[in-house]
């Protein structure tokens, strides 16, 4: 089999057989084919796209090019969630506690943030002790002691995905439907789950612009998850604006123990008791939604989940202080307030932006393989909706550099847009595909 053949014919539209993906696969993951050729196909995958059964089989082959989590010492079906990408999304630290309080067993192989979207780890690894590196047997006997571990995504786990996804990076072949599915899919087919839940995010700040787009890639990354024997829902939901109050990782994890105390901000309460409910619902710990959804709330208004978080935070060598309102966490040297100019409506806060100007505070990477300042980021005091009278404070900016923090200062001015007229709320969960 020889490679441009199997680009020409991608290129000229053709449907590419298992045999020709499990080759291109095998020759991406073992470096026998050249960068060049790897992007020209994925440029020629751009354009003509690919059929569901190509998809499911450059998923599968990629899912399998590595090593594969054997997740069966764990007793009890094992549930994941993956969210693609969104600004302040944090729902991850609030709903394993939950999950696992509820008796689901969550062994989380997670990923670093690049671009405008956080990481999951890279919250994580802003408190301080916590090891997101752990060996096989140590995050196995952690899922069966606490029912929950968070562990970075090991190197040896889907190979073939690491190396296109840096190829595409820089050939802008990201923003296709069907290497996003399968890329997505590969990773959580490899890390062992039984199910998956899936929250595919919608508007400013997501990979997925408008409806059809996510609607669309949710339905592939289902179609996938289904090939593999999994069980898959999937959430569609809005990230025109942040999710939360706090955009940058100490920030972030402090907003989700507030959140697991009952005391964080309502849109990420509600989308993560949602995501919860539908982890419990696939992990059989409860008969419908409307069950799981008690057993979630009730574990939030219960303590429960709070408790759970702090015996897994423990178990990974994670050191908090809970008598403190910072929970020590890193915190900036430098606060900034942005105040509004005059009596308005927030008609927008663009999430994009505000993503941005975390990421030139230090927040998150620009390329793989930056280094990260955890401590800074920036908290929302009026979001989409609210009424601001003269000299309110909008937002805080939390930095470590008086430069960085002036051109983020100017892009997060830039992501408010005001209106005299008080604008429509969206809803927050636009759509369960399951
Ligand atoms: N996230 C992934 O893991 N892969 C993609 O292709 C895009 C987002």
């Amino acid at each position: 089999m020889k490679m441009q053949y199997i680009i020409e014919r991608k290129r000229d539209g053709k449907e590419l057989s298992r045999d020709e993906i499990e080759f291109l696969v095998r020759g991406i993951a073992d470096g026998t084919i050249p960068d060049y050729q790897i992007s020209a196909w994925a440029m020629a995958v751009y354009f003509q796209g690919m059929k569901q059964r190509e998809t499911r089989d450059l998923a599968l082959a990629m899912a399998y090019s590595g090593e594969v989590m054997d997740l069966s010492p764990v007793e009890g079906v094992k549930v994941d969630k993956h969210s693609t990408g969104g600004v302040g999304d944090k729902t991850t630290l609030v709903v394993i506690p939950l999950v696992a309080a509820a008796g689901v067993p969550v062994a989380k192989m997670s990923g670093r943030g690049l671009g405008h979207t956080g990481g999951t780890i890279d919250k994580f690894a802003s408190i301080p002790g916590f090891k997101v590196e752990q060996d096989y047997q140590s995050f196995v006997n952690q899922v069966k002691e606490f029912k929950a571990a968070v562990v970075s995504q090991s190197d040896n786990l889907v190979p073939a995905d690491k190396r296109l996804y840096a190829i595409r990076d820089v050939t802008a072949t990201i923003d296709s439907i069907p290497l996003i599915a399968s890329s997505v899919m590969s990773k959580k087919i490899a890390s062992g789950a039984e199910g998956i839940v899936l929250d595919v995010k919608v508007g400013r700040g997501a990979f997925m612009k408008s409806y059809e787009k996510a609607h669309h890639l949710a339905q592939a990354m289902i179609d996938i998850g289904r090939g593999a024997g999994r069980q898959v829902v999937a959430l569609l939901s809005n990230m025109d604006q942040p999710l939360g109050n706090a955009v940058g990782n100490a920030l972030e994890v402090k907003e989700a123990m507030d959140t697991l105390k009952g005391q964080g901000p309502s849109d990420l309460e509600q989308l993560s008791l949602e995501l919860a409910a539908q982890m419990i619902v696939l992990g059989e710990k409860a008969a419908s939604i409307e069950e799981a959804r008690d057993l979630a709330r009730a574990s939030l208004k219960s303590g429960l989940g709070w408790g759970r978080w702090q015996r897994i935070v423990a178990a990974q060598g994670g050191k908090l202080d809970y008598s403190r309102p910072s929970y020590g966490l890193p915190e900036a040297a430098i606060k900034e307030k942005i105040t509004a100019g005059k009596r308005a409506y927030v008609e927008r806060l663009d999430a994009l932006e505000v993503g941005q100007a975390a990421m030139l505070l230090g927040a998150g990477r620009e390329r793989l393989g930056d280094t990260i300042d955890h401590a800074v980021g920036i908290e929302l005091f009026k979001k989409q909706g609210d009424l601001v009278e003269a000299g309110d404070t909008l937002a805080l900016i939390h930095a470590n550099d008086p430069v960085r923090l002036e051109t983020a200062r100017r892009v997060l001015l830039d992501a408010y847009h005001f209106s005299d007229k008080a604008a429509e709320k969206k809803p927050l969960i636009i759509e369960t595909i399951s």
